[in-house]
């Protein structure tokens, strides 16, 4: 059975793409078989970055396929080890069903209220729909590199009842380059970017992990 991760946001441009590029590349780089399904199907913005990165022919070779619909998508998730959903931009019935079929639901967020209030709405609504809390985390993303904005950040998310997944993702045009040229957040050219970004795929492993376990339990 693969474990499936979903991708969602309220606000767009959060990092739902950059960090599902991230998850897979991690997962493949391991040797476990993955696959994005591109659920954005307006944008494609997985899809087009893995022609970029077939063009460049980056190893390991990354496999990302558009889909119409979550369910079309779910009938081929058996037949990888991990499987990662990419929403559309904004929250929407989509946002649900994908949701519904995560085993973790990551939600992207910046580290002011600005982004992370909408985030924490869009999770309320979904335990509202039965989406237990445990299986929502949040991932700092695009963060300024201040700690104490950083440490807010968290005290804010925990206080709202949600696990805050380990490390955080500062901006930086070198992970914007990386992406533009096919490559995934831990393939810049900056060993300590790829430790962050590394940090926080790990803890996206560890808690799936932890939940999985949880359940055979
Ligand atoms: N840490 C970062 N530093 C700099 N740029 C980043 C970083 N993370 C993501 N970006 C850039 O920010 C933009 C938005 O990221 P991304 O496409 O991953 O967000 P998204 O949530 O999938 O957006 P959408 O809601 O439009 O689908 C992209 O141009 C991406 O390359
Ligand atoms: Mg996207």
């Amino acid at each position: 059975m693969a474990y499936i991760i979903g991708m969602v946001s309220q606000k767009g441009g959060v990092g739902k793409s950059t960090l599902a590029r991230l998850m897979v590349r991690e997962f493949v780089a391991g040797e476990m078989t993955a696959k994005i399904a591109d659920l954005d199907t307006q944008q494609q913005t997985c899809t087009y970055w893995a022609g970029r990165r077939a063009e460049e022919q980056i190893a390991p070779e990354i496999q990302v396929q558009s889909f119409a619909s979550v369910k079309s998508a779910l009938s081929e998730a058996a037949r990888f080890d991990a499987f990662v959903l990419d929403g559309k931009p904004n929250a929407s019935d989509q946002t649900l069903e994908i949701a519904k079929a995560a085993d973790l639901v990551v939600i992207p967020t910046g580290q002011t209220v600005d982004d992370l209030h909408p985030g924490v709405v869009l999770a309320h609504s979904l335990r509202k729909k039965g989406i237990g809390a445990e299986r929502i985390a949040f991932a700092l993303f695009k963060t300024t590199g201040s700690d104490r904005e950083t440490e807010a950040a968290k005290a804010y998310l925990a206080e709202a009842g949600y696990c805050v997944l380990e490390g955080a993702v500062p901006v930086s045009t070198a992970y914007g380059s990386a992406s533009d040229g096919g490559k995934a957040l831990t393939e810049t050219s900056f060993r300590s970017l790829n430790k962050k970004a590394s940090v926080l795929a790990q803890s996206v492993i560890d808690r799936i992990v932890e939940l999985s376990e949880r359940e055979v339990a």
